[in-house]
């Protein structure tokens, strides 16, 4: 186990963030800590500027509330400049390649922040960048939801280890990423999907070779009652994700039986808590368990900024 002493000199300085299976437990928790002590004291940075003079080119080939407005802010707080490359303003949306684009942002810029289609665009950029990667979400992941999600539940819970949490809904990016939080973070997660939308095998391999190390249950079932028998946590997120508009009437038929309705809800601890990475579409969880007392969504959508403060300040800083 790493002491505490050795966490608080972590050094994870031009490293990418593609993924939380890349970081370890430790380097996690370093990243909350770090998260925590920005959110006592964050418009303090507007002081002493630790990002004074660097840049961060934010590519967005999907729209964005929480993800841009974050980064833009913590930019700003951390005393560096960011720069909101949408698909329509550069040359990528109009064919020049991944490679080429990486090669040149590298040139002028301190990090780079993209949100993207396929997975493999973020891996292809951090191949050919020299230059810091964050993934603000693909088809496969969403780290930076996950750091705030965490957060969110240690803030609200006063621990991480031993909880049990619910995802019910579909085995989409934020999915994929929540079970690689809880799977090395040591929270138990029981996902409810409907067949065929399960969390990919890849990763759910991954995530048991993670628990073995945490001690996390992970439990992949298509009951939603039995994954939030006795939760402390539930969550969920919309049934139709960016780029998946087609789908969308078959998804919603698909996902009928996957609602968080306050009779499923029932089944949680009495004090569980809500959760949901934003934006609500209202067709994944009622409304009034959206706006009910154990709701904590708008406490997750605010430490996205504390959370990706603590990310760019740690890689590109
Ligand atoms: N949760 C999240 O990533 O929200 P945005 O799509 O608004 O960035
Ligand atoms: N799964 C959703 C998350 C949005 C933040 C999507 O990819 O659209």
């Amino acid at each position: 186990m790493i002491s505490r002493e050795l966490v608080s000199l972590m050094d994870l300085k031009e490293r990418n963030l593609l993924t939380l299976a890349d970081f370890t437990p430790e380097e996690i928790r370093f990243l909350l800590d770090e998260s925590k002590k920005l959110k006592k004291q964050f418009k303090a940075y507007e002081r002493t500027k630790p990002l004074k003079g660097l840049t961060l080119a934010m590519i967005f080939q999907k729209r964005s509330t929480r993800t841009r407005v974050s980064t833009e802010t913590a930019m700003y707080f951390l005393g560096g400049h960011a720069i909101f490359l949408s698909a329509d303003d550069i040359q990528l949306g109009a064919g020049e390649t991944i490679q080429d684009t990486a090669r040149v942002l590298s040139r002028f810029n301190d990090g780079i922040l993209a949100r993207v289609y396929a997975h493999s665009d973020v891996e292809k950029l951090a191949e050919y960048a020299s230059i810091p990667v964050i993934n603000a979400l693909s088809d496969k992941f969403h780290p930076l939801q996950i750091l705030a999600d965490l957060l969110t539940i240690e803030e609200h819970k006063g621990k991480l280890k031993g909880l049990k949490l619910a995802w019910v809904g579909d085995g989409n990016n934020v999915a994929n990423s929540l079970l690689i939080g809880c799977s090395k973070m040591g929270i138990d997660m029981y996902v409810a999907t409907p067949k065929g939308y399960e969390i990919p095998e890849d990763v759910v391999q991954m995530c048991e070779e993670f628990a073995e190390e945490s001690g996390a249950k992970l439990v992949m079932t298509h009951d939603p009652v039995e994954a939030v028998k006795d939760a402390d946590v539930v969550v969920t997120d919309t049934f139709v994700s960016m780029g998946e508009e087609a789908e969308a009437k078959k998804k919603l038929e698909a996902f009928k039986h996957y609602v968080v309705t306050e009779e499923l809800v029932a089944n949680a601890k009495p004090d569980y808590i809500f959760m949901h990475c934003l934006p609500y579409k209202h067709k994944e969880a009622e409304e009034s368990v959206f706006e009910s007392e154990n709701s904590v969504v708008f406490d997750e959508a605010e430490n996205r900024l504390h959370t990706t403060m603590a990310v760019l300040k740690n890689l590109m800083g």
